[in-house]
């Protein structure tokens, strides 16, 4: 794209981002369009949710002096958005490579933005800005409900803390590694062999550059479907991680080529996470770690525990991370992290691990305390759940009332939202012979989805009984109190 071939009116605004450039909260702004007759029209966008030109907004900010200069790292933002709309990655990718070449012709990006990122590194570098523009895409996409898209800087933070040292030479690599955040967030700056592979060729083309232009050497990404069609078949790394997508299931037996097998057992189709975790296993060396990111359901759903069950008894899985509530980019659910290594030929079946930071800001990483962790024997993993959720078993050795009453409280709180997730969409069905309507496999997965929402309502069961003994014992023996903000039951 060149400046001359799409016709650029100007950049379009939202009154959140209106309310960012001049200093005011989103309700100011709202207050402005009631009371100011003069205040510009929406040029675009819904009635619930329109759009400004941003030409006129700063026209009338100025006029009334209620706006600050806009900075220009967001003038840049802004431009690209006017002139690629929702295509923020290809803007990234277009202008990352424009201003590593540095060539005057044919530029991918608008001149006026190329102008402005040329200004904006003369006063720090190409690097800052090429990071400063992953970060604002991060912020965008959390705000639109995209965790699916991005790794989020405090989760990119927690596997780089849990990864720890890395040595020199070590190969990393990353099989869904998007815009390359959590691919450059482990190891030293330079020195080790960054490797990686999405299905997005925008996201592998800004990761490829921005590891270049921000100074940490090479990153091999190789574009396409890490599950249906493998870039990187020879590979066996040193240290995998992955943060994969949630949708999509897993690819039935027949797409996947009959050499790559499943080592851990076939994923059930609903099990995408596990597909991927199996993938990216693959591709770990012996004596290497692998660090997944999971949805917390991941660690409890029936179809997915004879995997976790191998997982186990291959001596596989070292430690489960439950992070701090609002680690992911866009929603407030638990998030995992599976550390997992895969044994040289000869080793033993070792205690797991379990970790809950659920309690701990999501903003400062800091080490578990002792009562966070809980080292859970193969034997009691091994039931008939093989469930991997750390409040279950950091729980147990919890000695006071409070805080085991807390993680109660925490833990029937993620399991209702998983409740509430899995039960299926259902419509009118209009009689009798559904199967056949629907379509077979359709209302076998829909029966299975009510199967497990019904197990899942026995264990909140029983962990609501457990929080009410609980609750009942200590404000009878005064080793609880009623909390400030506890709202009453509603009459
Ligand atoms: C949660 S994001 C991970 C982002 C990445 N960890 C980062 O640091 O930017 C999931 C990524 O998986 C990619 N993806 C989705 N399906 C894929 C597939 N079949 N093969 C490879 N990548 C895929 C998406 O394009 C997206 O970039």
């Amino acid at each position: 794209m060149t400046d001359t071939a799409v016709p650029w009116s100007g950049p379009l605004v939202t009154g959140s981002e209106i309310a960012r450039l001049a200093g005011v909260t989103r309700a100011a702004v709202s207050n402005w369009r009631r009371r100011h007759a003069d205040f510009p029209s929406p040029a675009g966008g819904g009635v619930s949710s329109p759009l400004f030109e941003l030409g006129e907004v700063q026209d009338w900010l100025k006029v009334r002096r209620k706006g600050r200069d806009m900075s220009v790292d967001a003038q840049l933002w802004q431009i690209l958005r006017g002139f690629y709309g929702g295509d923020m990655l290809a803007a990234l990718a277009d202008i990352a490579a424009d201003l590593a070449e540095g060539q005057e012709e044919r530029t991918k990006s608008p001149r006026s933005a190329l102008a402005l990122g040329r200004r904006l590194a003369a006063q720090s570098s190409v690097g800052d800005v090429v990071e400063g523009l992953a970060g604002r895409y991060a912020d965008s996409v959390r705000r639109t409900g995209g965790s699916d898209r991005v790794t989020s800087p405090r989760i990119a933070r927690a596997v780089g803390q849990l990864a720890g040292e890395v040595a020199e030479g070590t190969t990393v690599f990353d099989p869904a590694c998007g815009i390359g955040t959590l691919l450059l967030s482990v190891g030293p700056v330079r020195g080790v062999r960054r490797c990686g592979q999405d299905v997005d060729d925008r996201s592998a083309r800004f990761a490829r550059l921005r590891a270049n232009l921000t100074g940490r050497g090479r990153l091999d990404v190789v574009t396409g479907d890490s599950m249906r069609s493998d870039g990187w078949t020879d590979l066996s790394a040193d240290l995998v991680i992955c943060d994969p997508p949630n949708a999509g299931a897993a690819p039935g037996r027949a797409e996947v080529p009959p050499d790559s097998g499943w080592e851990l057992g076939t994923p059930s189709r609903a099990e995408g996470e596990l597909a991927w975790l199996q993938h990216a296993y693959a591709h770990t060396a012996p004596g290497g770690r692998l660090f997944m990111v999971m949805p917390a359901s991941v660690a409890h759903r029936k179809a997915g525990r004879r995997i976790r069950g191998a997982l186990v008894r291959g001596g596989i899985l070292v430690q489960v991370v439950a992070l701090p509530a609002g680690s992911a980019a866009s929603h407030s659910l638990p998030v995992h992290i599976w550390h997992l290594r895969r044994p040289h030929a000869a080793h033993t079946v070792a205690d797991v691990r379990m970790v809950d930071l659920t309690g701990n800001d999501p903003d400062t990483w800091a080490e578990p305390c002792p009562d966070q962790v809980a080292d859970v024997s193969p034997d009691e993993l091994l039931d008939d759940m093989v469930d991997f959720t750390p409040t279950r078993y950091v729980t147990g050795v919890r000695a006071g009332h409070q805080s085991e009453y807390e993680q109660l409280r925490r833990d029937l709180r993620e399991r209702a939202a998983w409740l509430a997730e899995i039960l299926p969409p259902l419509v009118a069905g209009g009689g009798s012979d559904a199967a056949s309507r629907c379509g077979r496999r359709g209302h076998r997965e829909a029966l299975r989805a009510v199967h497990e929402a019904e197990e899942q309502m026995e264990r909140l069961a029983e962990l609501t009984r457990k929080a009410v003994t609980l609750a009942r014992e200590g404000l009878a023996n005064g080793s609880l109190k009623p909390g400030d903000q506890h709202p009453g039951p509603a009459s």
